[in-house]
């Protein structure tokens, strides 16, 4: 027999077994795939040439952690996806006129950001031609080159968000320059946003407990809004009690151990995103990076954790990192779906089943 010709046809057939493993909606995570379609609900189809070759099913989504448990406990036993620059987004187009010079950190819009499960989003907010922009710029000034977008578009797309899902909670970071007096609170306001402030007032101030989700859902307090800067928590509301982190954390922010501060922010990003290895970035090394800081922030796990182009990974990404977030702070446990008989740490279950909605 000719070897030559048997090989050949033993690689044909393997190449034939893995091209129909599956297809319309049935390819599971990690199944290789051509196009999103043939993935399950939750997945996409994606290249991490970094990880694996051609094309696999990876996540989309996060695991709606009310939907699967409950959201009766404090709002500092969760853990939520929060995207980094999420207005620096591929694609939007140049409102200034001028075409723009400046990178980007994210892929999709917010609307659809916010409907893949993210519900943190650090925004950039600037004076600009009489407005408040969002924009990416040093020195605290935004220029035609570097500015998106008015922020007034982003926030009335999350008030949209608010609106259609009556029990979902968003946070909004901002790294704040805006200078003209109640800047923000017009932007805030005309957006329509102002319905579902979260008061400054009822921010744990000392490392108490907050709120229960369900109460603040009730109450229909169901935005966060946390500024960088403090002379305006006073007349503009904001912050009250978070500390950021990129363990080693920066150092304009309080010590992640700071026990007065019960939310916890890492940002896992590099100074300048690369789009190519983010997948790497937000899969193993991003667990990992948790673990270490779980350790910095004085033995607590992360409440925020913000990357760069959040649906790409090698698998799980951000979105399995969430769900390992959620099973520690609910259950003690790897994974929320092992919390959902009221496991503990004591009771894990490990071999769980996942179904990623
Ligand atoms: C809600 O979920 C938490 C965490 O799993 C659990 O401890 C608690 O008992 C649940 N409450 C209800 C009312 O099911
Ligand atoms: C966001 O993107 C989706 C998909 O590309 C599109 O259908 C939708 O109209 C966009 N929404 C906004 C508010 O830009
Ligand atoms: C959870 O509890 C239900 C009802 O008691 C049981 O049928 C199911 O097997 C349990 N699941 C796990 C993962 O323990």
């Amino acid at each position: 027999m000719d070897l030559r010709a048997s090989l050949v046809l033993i690689t044909s057939s393997l190449f034939f077994s893995v091209a129909k493993a599956c297809s319309n909606g049935d390819c599971k995570l990690l199944d290789p795939c051509s196009s999103n379609g043939d993935c399950q609900a939750g997945l996409y189809c994606f290249s991490c040439p970094l990880e694996f070759s051609g094309s696999r099913c990876v996540r989309l989504t996060t695991t709606n952690q009310f939907k699967l448990l409950n959201n009766t406990l404090p709002f500092n036993k969760y853990a939520f996806l929060t995207t980094h620059n999420a207005y620096a987004i591929e694609g939007e187009p140049s409102h200034t006129g001028v075409p723009r010079v400046t990178f980007t950190n994210q892929e999709d819009n917010i609307t659809r950001q916010l409907n893949n499960g993210v519900r943190s989003l650090m925004l950039d907010t600037y004076d600009f031609q009489g407005d408040v922009w969002l924009c990416h710029s040093s020195g605290g000034k935004c220029y035609d080159i570097t500015a998106f977008e008015p922020a007034i578009d982003t926030l009335k797309e999350i008030e949209a968000f608010l609106s259609a899902n009556p029990t979902e909670i968003v946070t909004v970071i901002l790294e704040d320059y805006v200078q003209a007096p109640n800047g923000l609170t017009k932007v805030f306001t005309d957006a329509g946003l102002m319905k579902y402030w979260f008061p400054l007032k009822n921010m744990p101030k000392n490392g108490q407990d907050w709120p229960l989700v369900s109460d603040m859902v009730a109450d229909n307090q169901r935005l966060l809004v946390f500024t960088s800067i403090r002379s305006k928590e006073e007349s503009e509301d904001g912050d009250g009690g978070m500390h950021a982190g990129n363990c080693p954390n920066r150092a304009e922010s309080s010590p992640l151990n700071d026990r007065t501060k019960s939310l916890v922010l890492v940002n896992y990003f590099p100074t300048f995103p690369f789009k190519q290895i983010a997948c790497e970035h937000n899969s193993a090394n991003l667990i990992n990076m948790l673990h270490t800081c779980f350790g910095a922030a004085g033995n607590r796990w992360a409440n925020f954790v913000a990357v760069d182009f959040y649906k790409r990974s090698d698998g799980g990404g951000a979105f399995q990192a969430l769900d390992t977030l959620n099973g520690k702070l609910l259950c003690g446990c790897d994974d929320v779906h092992a919390c959902v008989n009221g496991s503990t740490s004591l009771s894990c279950n490990n071999d769980i089943n996942v179904d990623h909605s």
